[in-house]
């Protein structure tokens, strides 16, 4: 059985993403925004934090997948550094509104290479939006190779592990756990 460690229990997920949402009520006061969520990861976390923005927000959502297979933690445990070639991504779903000046508010699970960031903010910003920020619940800042990727609100900067729960995966499971816990599968 892979072994899970709370990193980030759900009520330190929860008074911070309230902390988060409060400082977007705050600086967006008046005004309309979209948030756009990255599949599948950004799911509960979007959900969450819009709730704590009480202003006239839409969402919409893009799908992306990375080339190539992303190691497993099992196969790469010291930080998966086979990821840092892959830096091709592809769109899924497209999102479905005009950005053409619109305050938009990336929202993403977690900033790690900074790839998928890099890339989706670049496609954005083709749509020429009033403006462009990045909430992003966790960070990776050891991992970043694109060192220009920056979110601007950032729930907590994590160590170089593999995480799952509250939306992150590993295979597409664990999503559905409530806290933020540190995967580690045991040697074969
Ligand atoms: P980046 O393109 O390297 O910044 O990676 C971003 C994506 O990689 C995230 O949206 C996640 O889907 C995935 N990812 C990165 N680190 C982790 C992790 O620790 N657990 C689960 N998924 C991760
Ligand atoms: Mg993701």
């Amino acid at each position: 059985m892979p072994d899970l460690k709370v990193l980030l229990s759900r009520d330190q997920i929860a008074k911070r993403v309230a902390e988060m949402g409060e400082e977007i009520a705050r600086d967006y006061r008046g005004q309309s925004i979209i948030f756009i969520g990255v599949l599948k990861g950004a799911s509960i976390f979007l959900s969450d934090l819009a709730r704590h923005v009480p202003l006239d927000a839409t969402f919409d959502f893009i799908g992306i997948s990375s080339y190539g297979n992303r190691p497993t933690p099992k196969e790469d445990p010291a930080g998966h550094a086979a990821w840092d070639s892959l830096g091709e991504v592809r769109v899924t779903k497209d999102m479905d509104n005009s950005l053409a000046d619109r305050n938009v508010i990336l929202v993403e699970d977690i900033l790690d290479t900074g790839l998928t960031l890099n890339y989706i903010s670049k496609l954005v910003q083709a749509h020429q939006p009033k403006s462009l920020r990045i909430a992003a619940l966790l960070d990776k800042p050891e991992r970043r190779i694109k060192k220009d990727v920056k979110a601007d609100y950032v729930g907590f900067q994590i160590p170089n592990e593999f995480v799952v729960g509250y939306g992150l995966d590993y295979a597409e499971r664990y999503r559905n756990l409530k806290d933020v816990c540190v995967l580690s599968l045991p040697p074969s």
